[in-house]
């Protein structure tokens, strides 16, 4: 099987062509069986199909990971726990962790809580011998920040397992010391979006998956292309790809997508927490009256006690 191709095919299929562990890392983000129209895939099956069908691509992956591989899944709430047993018990893998990506720009609803995050597991084959590159992707610490603390690690500490981004505070509530990471989900008017695709993942989210869990050179495989950020941001960041996607129209235009990247570019969306706030399509965004806002994990200084009744506040995270 040709690196660095795109097939338009069935997953399945396709990934019963590759030789057996030769993947270093794979990432999919499967339909969730919520009813989410696509073009070509029908989203709504009877749970045991679904997940029947999970056991299935689920193997091929494994099946094409090497010994020392990493399988990372985007997966819903709707069916996270019957799909992490899968991955865990049947398919013999090992969860390392259990990231929670928090954004905003969800999905709104009426009778419960709107929908703002999706589950990220971190599975390995090995949980004596693989890949993860702690020192690319770590963040200051509050020893060093806010303690000035002697016995601080200088080179930092890892990122939580909870990645967020709420883009309306990004400019109020977060400074560049802040030790989350932040993505928005891609939405319709962000510059990012390609266009042609509802479930487009932030490059940002698979630059840190990818930098953290494979390294220049690596092969990856994405089982279900979508908008094909996964193989964009692994052509860009030096790795070869593997992808498959279904439907025919999105597969042209990753293809278009993949022709247009070239190795070494940089990743769209921004890294930095107080620039993350994304940038739409005609770079509109609404001017603040506070440019300066208070640092909210700055040393506490003393302030005057207010009189007045407390007033409700936007909290900076949740
Ligand atoms: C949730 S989307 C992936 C989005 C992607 N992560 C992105 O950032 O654009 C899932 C994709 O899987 C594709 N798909 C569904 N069944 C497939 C199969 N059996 N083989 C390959 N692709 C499939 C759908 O057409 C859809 O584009």
């Amino acid at each position: 099987m040709k690196l660095d191709t795109l097939y338009n095919r069935d997953c399945i299929a396709g990934m019963a062509e590759i030789p057996a562990g030769s993947i270093d890392l794979a990432f999919a983000d499967p339909p969730f069986n919520i009813g989410y129209t696509y073009d070509v895939y029908e989203d709504r099956r009877a749970a045991d199909e679904y997940l029947d069908w999970t056991k299935q691509w689920g193997a091929a992956v494994v099946r094409a990971l090497k010994p020392t591989g990493t399988f990372w899944l985007a997966i819903g709430d709707d069916f996270a726990a019957e799909t992490k047993m899968i991955f865990q018990r049947e398919l013999g893998l090992f969860c390392r962790s259990w990231v929670i990506w928090y954004y905003t720009f969800g999905v709104n609803c009426k009778f419960k809580f709107s929908r703002s995050h999706t589950h990220l597991f971190h599975f390995v084959k090995d949980p004596k011998n693989f890949t993860f590159n702690h020192d690319a992707i770590r963040v200051p610490s509050a020893r060093q920040l806010v303690y000035a603390d002697a016995r601080a690690d200088a080179k930092g500490r890892l990122p939580d397992d909870t990645w967020i981004l709420r883009p309306q505070d990004a400019a109020h509530s977060f400074t560049p010391e802040e030790d989350v990471w932040y993505f928005p989900r891609v939405c319709g008017t962000f510059k990012e979006r390609a266009g042609f695709h509802g479930c487009q993942m932030p490059e940002q989210l698979l630059g840190r998956i990818i930098e953290t869990s494979s390294n220049p050179g690596d092969t990856i495989l994405e089982p279900f292309g979508g908008s094909g950020t996964t193989l964009i941001v692994a052509k860009k960041l030096d790795r070869r790809f593997l992808g498959f996607e279904l439907s025919k129209n999105y597969a042209d235009q990753i293809h278009s997508r993949l022709k247009s990247t070239k190795i070494g570019d940089p990743l769209s969306g921004a890294a930095e927490p107080t620039v993350s706030a994304p940038t739409t399509a005609n770079g509109k965004q609404r001017k603040t009256t506070n440019p300066t806002p208070p640092n909210p994990i700055a040393p506490a200084t003393k302030r005057p006690r207010k009189k007045s009744a407390p007033t409700l506040q936007t909290p900076s995270m949740f």
